[in-house]
Formats: structure tokens, sequence, C-alpha cells
């Protein structure tokens, strides 16, 4: 009999940014956050478990380097808790195979470039731990796993659930109640479209890990925004998602988006994630935005960027097109886009 799963997770891209953690061990947050998970094909991470009696010890390999599991890492939590909830079911029903005993061995596949401001850590334990549910066979919902996926990585959370989807942060020391729930599933909005400018594969100078540590030791400001700022804002975009209000929506993402920033620029020493095409892109976007409402029309486009250059640009399905057109006017090297809609017919804006 070969126990195994897979499961597949996509990346989400948060409007209300989270950054600062009030537990670094259970990886509880200084404040809610809000995403859109992506649901095309290019940003995912898809993984199997299998689970066997002949198994020596848990391994992991991810893009098909073997990856070390340190014993009590993020990794190790995330496989304990998954094999503790397998451990109770097998306790309520004594005839299922005793999987909870087995060692596991997880491979786990990006289809984008790891650790470039991309949120791969998102998708990847997202994924993991929806491969371990299916592998076990759990009837646990999405917001029950989000716990568990929270403890791999925070953004993780999110990646369970398609669509509009809040963290909230919760209040109780051991991380029960901080966990992902649906704001909107995608059907509510499907005219969002996310366009990601990869401006740098690379991967990120400063962790999320330690740039958050460094945040919530040092920045002043993050304390204005965890208190004063925040918990309006998830209330006026989480009523923008409901009323398909996209000019409030893109208004909040591009000032979250700007107060992160600022924020990591607050942290002593500072830290840089966006560099000049970054901000360049912002120009435009925000230019973009000046003719449109200077003509009575509403915000048209909204730039986000996570912990890295990247820049992520929120619209509706009918400025795609003319977006794109114009990134590649103005960066001429972004010749080579993915056109999943077909908006651009068979030839494209660009033969490559
Ligand atoms: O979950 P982490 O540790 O990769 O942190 C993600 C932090 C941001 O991407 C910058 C913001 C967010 O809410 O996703």
């Amino acid at each position: 009999m070969v126990y195994q799963a897979t499961a597949s997770a996509p990346v989400n891209i948060a409007c209300i940014k989270y950054w600062g953690k009030r537990d670094t061990k259970l990886i509880l947050p200084t404040n809610d956050s809000l995403s859109v998970t992506l649901d095309q094909d290019h940003l995912r991470s898809t993984t199997t478990s299998r689970a066997d009696p002949s198994f020596t010890k848990d391994r992991l390999w991810l893009n098909g380097t073997e990856e070390e599991i340190k014993p009590n890492g993020r990794t190790a939590t995330c496989i304990a808790e998954m094999k503790r909830l397998r451990a109770d079911l097998e306790a309520e029903k004594p005839n299922e195979p005793k999987l909870s005993q087995f060692y596991v061995h997880i491979a786990s596949k990006n289809n984008f470039p790891t650790a470039a401001g991309l949120a791969s850590s998102a998708s990847g334990f997202a994924a993991l731990v929806k491969s371990l549910a299916s592998l076990y066979q759990l009837p646990s919902t999405p917001s029950e796993l989000s716990l568990i996926a929270r403890q791999g990585s925070g953004s993780a959370c999110r990646s369970l659930f398609g669509g509009f989807v809040a963290w909230e942060m919760g209040s109780s020391p051991d991380g029960s109640d901080s966990l992902a729930v649906e704001i909107a599933p995608r059907e509510h909005w499907p005219e969002i479209h996310a366009l990601i400018c990869v401006v740098s594969d690379d991967k990120k100078g400063t962790s999320s890990t330690s740039g958050m540590q460094r945040t919530v030791e040092t920045s002043t400001l993050l304390q204005h925004r965890i208190k004063h700022v925040v918990p309006e804002r998830m209330k006026v975009i989480s009523e923008a998602i409901k009323k398909r209000d996209f000019n409030t929506f893109a208004k909040i993402t591009m000032q979250d988006s700007n107060q992160f920033h600022a924020v990591a620029l607050d942290t002593d020493p500072p830290i840089f994630y966006m560099n000049d095409v970054s901000r360049a892109i912002i120009s435009l976007i925000v230019e973009y935005n000046r003719v449109s409402v200077d003509a009575g029309g509403p915000l048209k486009a909204a730039y986000t960027y996570d912990a890295g250059p990247n820049a992520v640009i929120y619209t509706l399905k009918e400025n795609v097109k003319e977006i794109v057109e114009l990134v590649v006017n103005y960066f001429p090297q972004a010749n080579q886009f993915k056109d999943p809609f077909g908006l651009f017919g068979s030839d494209g804006v660009q033969g490559n």
C-alpha cells in the first residue's frame, strides 16, 4: 500500500502587509493583514508527501535539492502538528492505518524564482500542509489548516484560501485564534487582475524573519502603524472588496505598501527592499492614475511591493492591456511577459 498525496497552493500578495511578530516561535503577528490569492498557474508550489514504514527519518526536497529539516524548526513544527492531528484521528478510528507513526518524505516544487520577494514561502508551506492533510485524510477546514501553515511562514496561512483573505492576528497567547478567514471568494470579483513585474529574481538581501525582528525592536513608526493605521484600513478595504470598489481598494493598497516600506526604512539599520526600477514603476502608476483622476475618472491601478524589488500591479481586466503596453514602452527590457488571458491575440505586444 502506497500512502502518498499531492497538493498545490498559489502565492498570495498582501494589500495590507504583515510585518512584525509578537511571538516568534508561534508566529503571531503584530497586526491583521489582507491579501489576494493569485489564481494563475504560473505562481504555485506543488508538494507531494509520502508516508512509509521503511523510512528512517523525515526528509524534504525543495526544487529537487534535499534540504535539512532542522529540529524544532518551522518545517519540523508543521510536520509534527500534522502528525498530531493524524494521531487524534487514529485514536478516534482505531481501524485507520497508523500513518502518524511513519516518517514522511516531502518533495516540493515552485514554478517561479524562490525567495525573490514573490512569497514562495507562502505557497510552499500552504502546499506542504495541504498535502499532509490529504495524506492523513484530515477533515480540517482551510482556517484550521491555516493555524498550522502560519507556523511555517506567517503569510502562508492566507494561501489556504483563494480570493480575498484576511489573517486575523487574534489575541490568544497560544495562537488558537490567529488564523485566515475568507473575505470574499475569487468569483466575487473576477475582474481584478495582478500583473507581476519581476524587477530582479536574485535572492533578497534581508530575510523577512530578520527584517521583522529588527523592525519590531527599533521602529517607532511600526508602533503607530499597528495601533492607529492598520485596524481602520482593514475595515475600509474589506468593505471596498465587498462592494467591488476598485478606487478605494487601490488607494489603500498603495498607501499600505508605502507605509510598509517606510517602516522598513525606519528600522535601524534601515532596510531597502525597493530599487530604482521599483520606484520608477511607482511613478509610472502614479502618473497613469493621475491622468484618469484629472479626467474625472477613478484610480485604475495599484502597485504593491513585498520584501523585494518586484512590483505587483493590481488592476481591472479592462486596463491590463494598456498597462502592459505602458510598462513595455517605458521599460523596453521588459520584453518577456506571459499572457495567460490571451489579451494580446496571437501576435502579442512583443514577439518574444
Ligand atoms: O510570511 P513571511 O515571513 O514571508 O513574511 C511576508 C511579509 C510580506 O510579504 C512583506 C507581507 C505579507 O503580508 O505578505
